[in-house]
Parts: C-alpha cells; structure tokens; sequence
C-alpha cells in the first residue's frame, strides 16, 4: 500500500489515490457570491494535477455568514455556475467534494454586525468581530436542514462528495466546545447535547443525499484552549462519526483564536519533527476505531506519507499549503520529483502572524486562479494587509454590487 492505492469508502466511492487536497477557502466570488472563471481554471489544474480528492474552500450557507468575503454560498439559483465547477473540478475521474460551512460568530464585522452563535460569547481577536446573539430553537432545526440542502444541491450539481467543516471554531465547533456553547436546552450542556447539531446535521444529510454518496467530517482533535473541545471530546465524537457511517474523517485543531491547524504553536517539536501535526491524535484515532481517516497538517514528505499508508496509520494523505507554493505540486509530488519546501511567512508580531500567513497563500490562490505562476515574493507586510483589505473592499462590492 502506497499513496497511489485506492481507498473505497463505506458508501462504496473509490478515490484513486491517497493523495487529498484539503480545503482552502478562495475567495474568488463576485457580490453574486457564486463560483466563476478563476475557481474554474484553479480546480481544473488541480484534477490533471492527479489527486484522488479535492476538497473545495468552505461554501457557505447563507451571505449573511461568510467567512471570508469572497465565498461562494450555495443556493439553487447558483446550479449552473456549480455545475461548471463540479464538471471542472473532475475532468480527471479524480473525487471533488465541497466543503458545507457556517461561520457562526468567526465572520467579520464588514459581512455582520450580529451573526448567530450557540451562546453570545465574543471572539477575543483584533477588532473584527462582532458579538454574535444566541441561536433561537427553530433557527437551529432550519440550519440543519440549509446543510442537508446544500449537499444536495452539491450532488446535483456533480460533485462527488460532501465534507461537513465541524473544526477550526466555526458554527458546528462552536456548538461543540463548552467555551462557545452555554446553552441550558437540548443544545448544550453535556457532551451529549454539544454534540447533537453535528450529528442531527449528519443524519439529516445522509437522508437527502443516499447511501452511496460520501459524506465526510473535519473535526479538530482539540480547540487547544483552556477549557474548550478536548482530546477526550473528539475521541467520544469520533466513535459516534463511526457509528452514523461517516466516510471519511479529517483530523485537524485549533480556532480563529488559536490558529494551531496554520501555525501549530503548540504542537510539541517531537511531533512536528514526525512532520505531521496531529499525528498523535491520530494513533488513538486508530486504536479505538476503523473510520477512514484523513490527517491534515504538517506533512510534506513522500515517504512520510508512504511510510504511513504502510503502517496503517491513516488512510488519506491531506496537504493544503504545498498546492500553492508550485505550479503542479500534485503531479510532481506523486512522481515522486519534489519534496515541497516548509515555507512559513512571519511578521515577528504575534497578532498578525495567522493573517499573514493565510494572506500570503491566499494571494497564490488568486494568482492559480487566474492562470498566473506562483510567486513567493510577497512581504510578511503586504501578506497580513492583504486579508483586511480584502474583506473590507469586497464586503463593500457585496453591498453596492460588484
Ligand atoms: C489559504 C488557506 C485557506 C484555508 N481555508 C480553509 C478552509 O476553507 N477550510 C478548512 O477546513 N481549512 C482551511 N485551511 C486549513 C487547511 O485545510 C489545512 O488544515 C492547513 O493549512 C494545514 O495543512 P498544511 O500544513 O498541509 O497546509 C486553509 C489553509 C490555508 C493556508
């Protein structure tokens, strides 16, 4: 077994390789908020580049909480526009699934000066962010059906797969961690009840999309916050992922207030110098149960990844940031011709360094998307800028049309 074997999954889809691209948000869309020429062109490259999946940015579910100006939403009204994504996105028989998210109280206060959240609990980051207001009953039956419905229209639109975003502290991690969530009702509380929005949001999707259609999760391993979703919650979350017949679980960490799955501050060196960031987590995934995992993070080395598939540590190989620093890191890396760098970009100041780092790679996003070369020229400066210019300026194109 190497990271050219396929996988089936528990619904019976094959992937044709381990190789994964995860989820980066692109921040392409117009004030339509649909995907276009430049998500086109990028995912286009990225299926003749040879991974077995490709996994979209987060689509959203509604414009009133995008996480990033710039995000697709996903409606009915956008099918055609999907259509030609989903098409694009597989011209190499590879698997593309969207990834469903809602960012609950993690959207700006350019998008909404009062976004939903289990609980009014503030995000403690810069200034950009708004105090959310606790999410009514019926709001939350009706979001757990927008989710279901989004999959649906993922699948008529031709992608092959769906993947639940439930990490990085948006909604559905906010509903899980007891920082966020402080709920007295059925919502909260327990970790029975924390958990029960993701797994009523599983259910729900299962029921509109079939037995044979992927459905995957992205679950952090921890928030790594004092007091927030634990090892020991994620482990208990993961056997119940299990038990629903989720396809595909990719393992992750951190929130906007502790970016660890971007900068893995507190991941131990002994870890990182195994290269993959939660690789720890992983192995007690692995003793407890048999869902098909994904590990995202960190990894960058062919015979890492071998060597892994071999001993049965994971099942998908996940990389996101080397997809950007080349031209074809796909093609190159399953020839076994490049071993990417471990490029990181930093300010020196610690509030900005998240920023800086999304900002850089997501100025090679927007260059992939148009067809240009990456360029790994930009300053630490004009990185950290990048994102807050570019939510201010397009939040206003989403007002005034644009
Ligand atoms: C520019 C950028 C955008 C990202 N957007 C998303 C996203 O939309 N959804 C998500 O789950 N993770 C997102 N991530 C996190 C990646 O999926 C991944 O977990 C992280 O980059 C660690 O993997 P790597 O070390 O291989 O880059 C993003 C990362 C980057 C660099």
């Amino acid at each position: 077994m190497d990271i050219h074997s396929s996988l089936k999954l528990p619904c019976g889809a094959v992937l044709n390789n381990r190789l994964a691209k995860a989820a980066m948000t692109e921040r392409f869309s117009h004030s339509d908020l649909k995907p276009n020429q430049k998500h086109y062109t990028l995912y286009e490259n990225w299926s003749k580049d040879g991974s077995g999946l490709l996994i979209t940015g987060n689509v959203l579910l509604e414009p009133s909480h995008l996480e990033s100006a710039g995000n697709v939403v996903i409606n009915e009204s956008g099918l055609p526009e999907l259509k030609k994504w989903a098409s694009a996105a597989t011209a190499n028989g590879n698997h593309c699934w969207t990834q469903i998210s809602h960012s609950g109280r993690q959207t700006t206060i350019f998008n909404n000066l009062r976004p939903v959240s289990p609980s009014n609990v503030k995000l403690k980051k810069l200034g950009f962010f708004a105090k959310p207001r606790a999410l009514r009953e019926e709001e939350i039956w009706e979001l757990i059906g927008q989710f279901a419905e989004a999959a649906n229209i993922s699948k008529t639109a031709g992608f092959t797969g769906v993947q639940i975003h439930a990490a990085h502290g948006y909604l559905i991690s906010q509903f899980l961690s007891p920082n966020t969530n402080k709920r007295t009702d059925q919502w909260g509380g327990s970790l029975e009840n924390r958990t029960r929005f993701l797994f009523e949001i599983i259910q729900a999707t299962r029921t509109q999309v079939g037995l044979d259609f992927p459905i995957g999760v992205k679950l952090n391993s921890s928030d790594f916050q004092k007091g927030g979703f634990s090892e020991d919650d994620s482990l208990w979350v993961i056997n119940k992922l299990d038990e629903l017949g989720v396809d595909l679980l990719e393992i992750s960490g951190g929130t906007y207030e502790n970016a660890e799955f971007l900068l893995a501050s507190n991941v131990r060196q002994s870890t990182k110098n195994r290269e993959a960031y939660f690789m720890d987590f992983a192995e007690k995934v692995r003793k407890q149960s048999e869902i098909p995992l994904m590990v995202t993070g960190g990894i960058r080395t062919l015979d890492f990844c071998n060597s892994a598939l071999k001993e049965g540590l994971l099942d998908v190989v996940g990389m996101a940031r080397p997809y950007l620093l080349y031209d074809h890191f796909a093609a190159e890396f399953l020839s076994g011709q490049l071993t990417p760098e471990s490029f990181s970009i930093r300010t020196g100041i610690k509030a900005f360094e998240d920023m800086a780092e999304a900002g850089f790679y997501n100025l090679q996003l927007d260059r992939l998307g148009q067809g240009q070369k990456v360029d790994l020229n930009f300053s630490p400066a004009r990185s950290a800028f990048h994102l807050v210019k570019h939510e201010f300026v397009k939040a206003l194109a989403n007002k005034f049309g644009g």
